[in-house]
């Protein structure tokens, strides 16, 4: 099946919040954000702005009925700054205006007073001044610190991974519609239309029954509207609240960029140790995320990242920390990957800075320490369904890896200009939310009278197709037609308390309630046919939209089936409720088993260098890839492309860089490089890795929207190798992104 959204997308018929026709006497919000990264004694004088002709009202901090609070994980972040100022880009005030156009000319006018305090941007100089959001957190296993002593090698180094702009096309945005009895209805590009409820609630001092969040769909999310779409649906439901006409707030591009948080930056250091034989013994990490001026979503992000600290390897002794670094940034937030990537490029480094030490090829490295069936993950969780060995061989039967290796190595010796560089690149990511409570979800399913059927679910459809993931359940369970089934918009008020749609884990969590909800629904159906039909409801099955007995097609037909049911007063709807089981983790031990189920993957590259110009090109990527039994192999294709790039753009160009006073200098699209259809791999290969699957998976078909990014980690060091070719000087590096400056230096550097 197709994507159900590819006509509308290709027509330009889709709805998105920008699309939605707005009611007369709409009104339009713009932002007024903190010119300075960190100041208190705030003053604000919006009096002039007031004056400004089209202008209805500005609201401040002061016009909040509830809580002026929007932390999810901590409480520790206002909807609207009050006397302190923590970050360039933090919300001040909204002023709201007949047009957006009036709206942000009247905020311009806007004064304000402050004393300006010592600004930190990065996570070194926030934990030198003892500056975090919450206490470390560690994991462990077996001991560390006294495998060192017993390995032949140990290697230690610095490393440093960026952060990364969302860039989804679709900027933050919402609007707001008052309805009766004070109730407010909310259209939110959100990823958590649950969050949004919550928070709305809490800030206008209402009920969560009084606020409804409605999401047609995102022009993508890629994590950055988990948490970060709710203030500007909040700051439209004050307004709103207030006004009592409509209220829409769309950030442009430019103040999208200034006033959201990112992917994590990291700065970590590992040391590794290994026995004669490259088995890696011991790893000891310590991270330091650059968690921005509030938690967000950073301790979940950290967790995550210890638990990924080890990608694809067997390590017997781990000790890993993390430190969530207070620094004078826009909260940094969830990112495709979860802050996985970023523990994978420490231990890729780490492997990486071993071969160079050793002289043989970091692959070596890697192939030596691949998980296997019942090793024990580091947190406690044993390892099962491994596919760590199985989509490398793979791999290296699609694409012998020492044949590329000797092609490379002839190629280089015989060309000054170009350079070849290739790496291996083994992913595994736990699939669930690290925060076990978050993993069930819901699915309300109607079938109408006339056999047609809608269907609601907690998913949130972005772009990676879990609405056509969410047909096919219906679909295939029920054997109907495609065109009898609709997807309705995601809606807290038909399903309530929804995990966001993240973690990859939406089509397993919204798809299994989906499943069960309509497996109830098929077996009273399939009840009335055996009363209609007078046989043994176990002789009755719905198929190809018709009920058959003993396999052999009857005259009843999947509508007549329905109008039957509902005229003998059956009940045509059912809600569905999935709650993963067997997980389970223990904070206090920092063991469990914290994930249904892991993803695997081998991805080999190949990249050329110009060594004249710094410029590289990335040849070929190989992959072989665990999708378990796909469901819908072109959306998951589609996935793993879109998910490589931007693990590409993450390693190689994306640079967000901020100046020592926090300011965003990375702040348009002509000084934020962007992947494009230029630097992604001229040839990309992914190979379904054949498996039986996993039955915590919907419809075994597992999730997919998050792993394929980190095969992009491989592209660093693949361009590295290639660097390394053209100048044996050359001091292995781990501070992405890999940028063609970097690459520059890095050949001609001198030691
Ligand atoms: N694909 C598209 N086209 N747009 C997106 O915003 N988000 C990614 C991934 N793929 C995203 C995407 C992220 S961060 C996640 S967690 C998953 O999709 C979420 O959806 P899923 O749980 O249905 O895979
Ligand atoms: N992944 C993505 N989003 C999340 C998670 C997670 O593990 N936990 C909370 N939000
Ligand atoms: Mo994805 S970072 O879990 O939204």
């Amino acid at each position: 099946m197709k994507n159900i959204d590819a006509n509308g997308h290709v027509r330009g018929e889709s709805l998105f919040i920008d699309d939605i026709l707005t009611k007369k006497h709409t009104l339009h919000a713009a932002v007024f954000s903190s010119p300075v990264a960190h100041a208190k004694d705030l003053t604000i004088d919006t009096s002039k702005a007031a004056q400004f002709p089209g202008v209805e009202r500005i609201f401040t901090a002061k016009d909040i009925p509830g809580q002026n609070e929007i932390g999810g994980i901590l409480l520790d972040e206002p909807l609207l700054a009050e006397d302190e100022l923590h970050f360039q880009g933090q919300p001040i005030a909204v002023v709201v205006a007949e047009s957006d156009f009036i709206a942000r000319q009247a905020r311009a006018l806007i004064e304000i007073t402050y004393t300006e305090l010592p600004v930190i941007t990065t996570a070194k100089q926030a934990k030198e001044q003892g500056k975090f959001i919450n206490p470390a957190r560690s994991f462990s296993m077996g001991d560390a610190n006294k495998a060192f002593s017993d390995c032949e090698h140990v290697f230690e180094d610095e490393t440093f991974s960026n952060g990364q702009e969302h860039l989804y096309l679709e900027t933050q945005g919402a609007y707001a519609e008052k309805m009766e009895n004070g109730c407010i209805k909310l259209m939110s590009s959100t990823q958590g239309p649950t969050v949004v409820q919550r928070i709305a609630a809490r800030v206008l001092g209402l009920s969560m029954h009084k606020i409804e969040v409605d999401v047609t769909r995102l022009g993508g999310g890629f994590g950055g509207k988990e948490d970060q779409a709710t203030p500007w649906a909040v700051m439209a439901a004050l307004a709103t609240h207030h006004l009592n006409v409509p209220v829409k707030l769309i950030l442009d591009r430019h103040d999208d960029l200034k006033m959201t948080g990112k992917r994590h930056p990291y700065e970590s250091h590992f040391k590794i140790g290994l026995d004669k034989d490259y088995k890696i013994k011991a790893l000891e990490v310590e991270f330091l995320q650059n968690s921005g001026a509030a938690a967000d979503l950073s301790p979940a992000i950290a967790e995550r990242t210890l638990f990924h600290a080890t990608n694809s390897y067997f390590i017997p002794n781990v000790k890993t920390i993390v430190h969530s670094c207070k620094t004078n940034l826009p909260p940094n937030t969830a990112f495709r990957g979860f802050g996985g990537p970023q523990g994978k490029f420490v231990i890729e480094s780490a492997i990486a800075k071993a071969a160079n030490k050793l002289n043989i090829p970091a692959w070596k490295i890697q192939q030596a320490n691949l998980l296997q069936e019942n090793d024990e993950f580091y947190y406690g969780q044993m390892a099962s369904q491994v596919e760590a060995k199985n989509t490398w061989n793979q791999l290296n039967k699609n694409i012998n890896i020492n044949e590329v290796e000797e092609d490379i190595n002839l190629f280089n010796d015989n060309n000054n200009q170009l350079k070849k560089g290739m790496a291996l690149m083994p992913i595994c990511f736990g699939i669930s939310f690290t925060n076990t409570p978050m993993n069930h979800a819901r699915a309300l399913v109607h079938i109408y009278q006339d056999g047609s059927v809608g269907i609601s679910t907690g998913a949130v459809e972005m772009g990676q197709s879990v609405n056509t993931k969410m047909l096919q359940v219906a679909q295939q369970t029920f054997s109907i037609d495609a065109e009898l089934i609709k997807l309705e918009t995601t809606n807290t008020t038909r399903v309530a308390n929804t995990s966001p749609t993240a973690a990859s884990a939406t089509a397993d969590l919204n798809g299994k309630a989906l499943l069960k909800a309509c497996h109830a629904l098929l077996d009273r159906l399939k009840h009335v046919a055996a009363d209609e039909l007078s046989v043994g409801v176990d002789t009755i099955e719905l198929k190809d939209g018709w009920a058959h007995v003993n396999n052999k097609q009857t005259e009843l037909a999947w509508k007549d089936l329905v109008f039957k049911a509902f005229w003998k007063r059956v009940c045509l709807t059912e809600n569905g409720h999935y709650a993963t089981p067997k997980i389970k983790f223990d904070k206090t031990k920092e063991k469990g088993h914290p994930f249904a189920y892991h993803v695997y993957g081998t991805a080999l590259i190949q990249t050329t260098v110009d060594c004249l110009r710094g410029t590289y090109e990335v040849d070929s990527i190989d992959i072989v890839h665990d999708f378990g039994k796909s469901m819908n192999i072109g959306v998951d294709m589609g996935q793993v492309e879109g998910a490589l790039a931007q693990g590409i753009g993450w390693m190689t160009m994306e640079e967000i860089a901020y100046n020592d006073d926090g300011r965003l200098l990375s702040n348009t699209l002509s000084t934020y490089k962007i992947p494009d259809i230029f630097s992604i791999a001229k040839e990309i290969n992914v190979d379904p890795l054949e498996t039986e699957g996993n039955d915590m998976a919907i419809f075994k078909s597992k999730a997919v929207g998050e792993p394929p990014l980190m095969y992009g980690i491989g592209v660093y060091f693949a361009l590295a190798n290639a660097i390394k070719a053209y100048n044996p000087n050359y001091q292995l590096k781990f501070h992405s992104p890999m940028t063609p400056e970097k690459v520059m230096m890095g050949l001609h550097e001198e030691h």
